[in-house]
């Protein structure tokens, strides 16, 4: 099971503090939130890491950059949306809010999927530990990585791992700890 250091920065400044931070990764997940899809607002900045962009936005179109981009279910048309981000060469996940039960013609759209298990907005929430169990339900319709978002920590980790997760995103227990690469590892060792 892969782990993806997380970025959530309300600034250039703090953005550029977090990818400083996880420069050794080597993909980064991104949190875009616009204010509207979420009340938090976030800001982006220059990142030499391969990055996946989490967009919790409510128009998704106007943020289909980079090579990896990830919609919601809950946005505006995220089928039109996954279809138009395919047709720009990037590759498309689908996210499910903890609340969303899994919608079948969207994850066949999809190339990857993204099961939330804290509401959208914030790191450092509890892990809402009953959403795992999509992971199972998605890949019966298909077989496509699925990663977990949200309360990841050395003490939820591997319940992300057995529910079958394929990668993990991590952001206060990676990137804002003190040591992140050390954490990194050590959550990595944890999995094994
Ligand atoms: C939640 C974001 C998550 C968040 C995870 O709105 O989508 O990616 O950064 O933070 P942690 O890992 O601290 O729960
Ligand atoms: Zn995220």
């Amino acid at each position: 099971m892969r782990i993806v250091p997380g970025i959530l920065a309300r600034s250039a400044k703090e953005f550029s503090r977090q990818a400083k931070c996880v420069a050794w990764a080597s993909k980064v997940h991104v949190d875009v939130m616009d204010g509207k899809f979420v009340r938090q607002k976030t800001s982006q900045g220059k990142i030499s890491t391969s990055v996946q962009f989490h967009l919790m936005v409510r128009d998704a179109q106007k943020y289909l950059r980079g090579k990896e981009i990830i919609v919601h279910a809950e946005s505006k048309s995220p089928l039109v949306i996954l279809k138009n981000a395919k047709t720009k060469g990037l590759r498309a996940g689908i996210a499910f809010n903890p609340e969303t039960s899994v919608i079948r013609e969207l994850i066949n759209a999809a190339d990857f999927a993204l099961v939330m298990t804290v509401n959208p907005g914030r790191s450092g929430q509890k892990m809402l530990r009953n959403a795992l169990k999509k992971i199972k339900l998605i890949k019966k319709l298909k077989r496509i990585s699925v990663g977990v978002d949200g309360g990841i920590n050395f003490s939820t980790i591997l319940a992300a791992k057995k529910a079958g997760a394929d990668f993990v995103v991590a952001t206060s227990a990676v990137t804002l700890a003190k040591d992140p690469r050390k954490a990194f590892k050590e959550l990595k060792k944890l999995c094994r």
